[in-house]
């Protein structure tokens, strides 16, 4: 059988078919597991994924969108390399989250919730991420920067720009 299936772009099923092979033959307590780990393969769900793990754990796809739907943690929506994550809440806010926010989104060229053209870049902002003593805050992937002024944020994106 065809290892790529034809998309708007190609989408590699390889990956989803090892993930699911691993997976127990509990329909239910596995589900939730083969998303999160296919969405950390993929950086996101795609279509022609979840139709594979439909037709490989005969769940059916409606229940699976069901899933995807529910949980916050999943997206449909191809996502950039890295995450970064603004903090937005008061203390961050107090302390000019937003003027980190405008940087960040001018260096990126994208507003909330977009991705870099490049797919290297997803921006998000955050309630209180819980690290106020570090006013204002920013997350790229799991790692925090605080203290953060225009200028600092502009060299720590410069920094994971370059390492992609
Ligand atoms: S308000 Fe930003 S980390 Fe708490």
């Amino acid at each position: 059988m065809e290892e790529k299936i034809m998309s708007k772009i190609n989408i590699d099923i390889k990956p989803v078919r090892d993930i699911v092979s691993k997976s127990g033959d509990d329909q239910d307590s596995s589900l939730i597991a083969i998303l999160q780990e296919t969405q950390d393969e993929y950086g996101y769900l795609p279509k022609p994924v979840l139709k594979e793990i439909s037709r490989l754990k005969d769940i059916p796809l409606t229940r699976i969108f069901g899933v995807v739907t529910f949980y916050s943690q999943f997206t449909l929506i191809p996502r950039g390399k890295h995450a970064i994550k603004i903090c937005s809440g008061t203390a961050c806010h107090v302390k000019g989250a937003d003027d980190v926010k405008q940087k960040v989104k001018e260096q990126l060229n994208v507003v909330e919730g977009e991705t870099t053209a490049d797919y290297q870049f997803t921006l998000e902002t955050a309630a209180c991420i819980g690290t106020c003593f570090l006013a204002p805050v920013m997350m790229v992937d799991d790692r925090y920067f605080g203290k953060l002024t225009a200028g600092r944020v502009t060299d720590i994106v410069d920094r994971y720009s370059s390492k992609v």
